[in-house]
């Protein structure tokens, strides 16, 4: 078994390591985003995707400090939202989301979706940011070639990734190499299709093949790709399944097989709208 992709960090282009695997945190709230993050720290998780829209960074951040976890030895991602856009908002919305999780830095901080009037001054705002050490690195989200490509002839830094949806019905490979040319990671959100999918046909014969479950199936597909993953779950046995993914390997039939489910299925917005 050559090449098996190990529970390690991926290295981001501006040298900060990122886990490969993180807990999607989205529509989880109070206990059961505390219970959930608990669960995952004893799992082997050490990576936190979060957003000030999804209202639990307080939560993430009292389990965190409670657990008495090192700051160091975990990743904590954050997002600005879309009503906290702009240079001014967005310098205001990272202190309110450090002070929510309890910490002087996230380790990644993202613009949650490319608005027409403001990704601009917002990722300026970002590049102060990350200038403030505020953020070890910053990224973007849902940002299509066109939004990248136009970032990236204004702006001094290369954001570290780009995150979207993207899984095997939704396999934007030109979006990937765009990104690759940059050195911009992915991250695969929704890389389950929020449950969608786990009965297909051909993800069930292929989890049958190697013993392993279609979601297990599914996030094997995106770390395969080279892609940074986050599969959310609140039910403790299946934050467990979704980080049990070091021990197989998909061959290239399977992942042919997988890539020709490419049929645009998309489960979030499109971010193609937004001009
Ligand atoms: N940047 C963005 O705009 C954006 C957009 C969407 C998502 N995200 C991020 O990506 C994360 C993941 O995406 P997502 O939450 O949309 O959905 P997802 O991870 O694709 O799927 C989550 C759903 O699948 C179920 N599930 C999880 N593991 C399973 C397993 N092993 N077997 C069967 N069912 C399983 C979960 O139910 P249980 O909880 O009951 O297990 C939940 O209903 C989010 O939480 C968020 O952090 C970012």
């Amino acid at each position: 078994m050559s090449n098996l992709i190990k529970n390690k960090d991926l290295v981001l282009n501006n040298g900060v390591e990122i886990p490969l695997i993180g807990l999607g945190t989205y529509q989880m709230r109070g206990y059961e985003v505390e219970k959930a993050v608990e669960v995952a720290l004893e799992a082997g998780y050490r990576h936190f995707d979060t957003a000030s829209i999804y209202g639990n960074e307080k939560e993430i951040g009292n389990t965190l400090r409670n657990l008495g976890v090192k700051r160091e030895d975990i990743f904590i991602t954050s997002k600005v939202w879309n009503d906290d856009q702009g240079f001014d908002n967005t310098m205001k919305a990272i202190d309110i989301s450090l002070d929510k999780l309890q910490t002087d830095y996230v380790d990644l901080y993202l613009v949650h979706w490319p608005l027409p009037d403001k990704r601009k001054s917002t990722w300026e705002a970002m590049i102060d940011i990350y200038d403030g050490r505020k953020a070890r690195s910053i990224g973007v989200s849902n940002y299509t070639s066109d939004h990248i490509e136009e970032l990236m002839k204004y702006s001094s830094i290369t954001p570290v990734v780009n995150q979207i949806e993207i899984t095997p019905f939704l396999y934007q490979k030109d979006l990937v190499s765009n990104c690759e040319s940059f050195d911009i990671k992915i991250e695969a959100y929704s890389p389950l299709l929020k449950g969608k999918k786990l009965d297909d046909p051909n993800i069930v014969k292929i989890g049958k093949k190697y013993n392993k479950s279609s979601a297990q199936v599914l996030i094997r597909w995106s770390l395969e790709k080279g892609f940074i993953v986050l599969p959310k779950s609140a039910n403790a046995d299946r934050i467990k399944e979704n980080i049990d993914v070091f021990d197989f390997e998909l061959n290239s039939e399977d992942m042919s097989l997988l890539d020709s489910l490419d049929s645009n299925i998309r489960i979030s917005w499109d971010p193609s709208e937004l001009d």
